[in-house]
């Protein structure tokens, strides 16, 4: 759906340059979409969908702790090989037990 009728700017293109996380203001919104002036009609949409951006945001943030550092991912443990199972008989050279 088109925020800029003028500039034909939509939605997505807005959140698109809210989500790469160079535009925090309406101003830069703005910029970042190439918005000329126009009728103005559209500000107060776009600096709605900029404070729901950063609201929504910063509610993650807060639950989460923050944005988390990237780390490497560890790799895979080796599977482990089950040891013998091992009795008398067996450590004396008798065939292990067999299931019934
Ligand atoms: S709708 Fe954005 S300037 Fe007119």
């Amino acid at each position: 759906m088109y925020v800029c009728v003028c500039n034909a700017v939509t939605e997505d293109d807005v959140h698109s340059c809210m989500a790469k996380g160079a535009c925090t203001t309406a101003k830069q919104v703005k910029a970042a979409c190439g918005m000329l002036p126009g009728c103005g009609s559209c500000t107060k949409r776009i600096h709605a969908m900029v404070s729901e951006y950063r609201t929504a945001s910063e509610l993650a943030d807060a639950l989460t702790g923050g944005p988390l550092p990237f780390t490497a991912v560890p790799d895979p443990a080796p599977a482990a090989v089950p040891a013998p199972i091992l009795t008398q008989d067996t450590e004396r050279g008798a065939a292990p037990p067999t299931a019934a």
